[in-house]
């Protein structure tokens, strides 16, 4: 199993490169979308990757600081920004800590991205999770309706924090993650949605278990079960990548669905 991106099969850079099947050598719960992957052309328009640049660089600007991570939901040298809610290994939803323990000045901005978010993409995704996994869209909205009760006063003081339930926390970092991984604290069942902003050379989606390497190009949005297919990204030639991963942590899903398993087949 190829592990160096360059010996991976580059899948063309438009379509929907739509995966279901991993080999047969490696276990996969049942229960899952139709689709391990799903690549979505033309979804961000230009105009808004200009304003979610724009509002990264204002985060940044900000001087809000990255939390000490034993949460961290992501590979071990993940610099990432995790905003938003999860649950993680609580048994009740709550803000992240690099959500809430900013400075004044880092949440407006923070918020001010996050709405960005929320106003202008989260409504798409949304909207291709219910067409493309409507029995997996249920639990999110089962999620959804847990979260909005716990955290109804935290809701109300940061409604940029509601992404209507199509996503809970958005991990925002610059590059990509070269050590191959699983998000091991996302659901099995429930869709990451990862998407660049800027003007990168590299930086492909890649998965060694399958062989292949997929571009992830300015505008498009890349939907991956990040818990079962094991991955990494391609190293950025050049030029500047700001990735975007809109997801669902795994007990924020089972919480509100307790009679949901996902028993491990081969
Ligand atoms: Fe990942």
């Amino acid at each position: 199993m190829p592990s160096d991106p360059d010996q991976l099969t580059t899948l063309p850079t438009t379509g929907k490169v739509p995966l279901r099947d991993l080999p047969d050598s490696i276990k996969v719960p049942r229960g899952l979308p139709p689709h391990l992957i799903i690549r979505f052309d033309r979804f961000i328009t230009d105009a808004d990757q200009e304003r979610l640049r724009k509002r990264w660089d204002d985060v940044l600007a900000s001087g809000a600081k990255h939390q000490s991570g034993k949460h961290s939901n992501h590979s071990a040298n993940d610099t990432a920004f995790h905003f938003g809610i999860w649950e993680v290994t609580a048994s009740e939803p709550y803000l992240t800590a690099e959500t809430q323990s900013q400075t004044p000045k880092a949440i407006t901005a923070i918020d001010a991205l996050l709405r960005y978010i929320g106003d202008f993409i989260a409504g798409k995704i949304a909207s291709v999770f219910e067409t493309h996994a409507p029995e997996q869209w249920e639990f999110m909205q089962k999620a959804y309706l847990r979260v909005q009760t716990i955290l109804a006063a935290e809701l109300l003081t940061r409604p940029s924090l509601d992404f209507g339930g199509a996503f809970f926390a958005v991990a925002v970092k610059e590059g990509g993650s070269g050590l191959v991984h699983i998000d091991w604290h996302d659901c099995h069942a429930i869709w990451a949605f990862v998407f660049a902003v800027g003007d990168w050379e590299g930086g492909e989606f890649c998965t060694p278990q399958l062989g292949i390497k997929i571009p992830i190009r300015p505008g498009q949005v890349f939907a991956v079960l990040a818990r079962v297919v094991a991955h990494c990204s391609a190293p950025v030639t050049q030029g500047r990548r700001i990735v975007f991963a809109c997801f669902t942590d795994n007990l924020t899903v089972l919480h509100a669905n307790p009679g949901l398993k996902f028993t491990v087949v081969a």
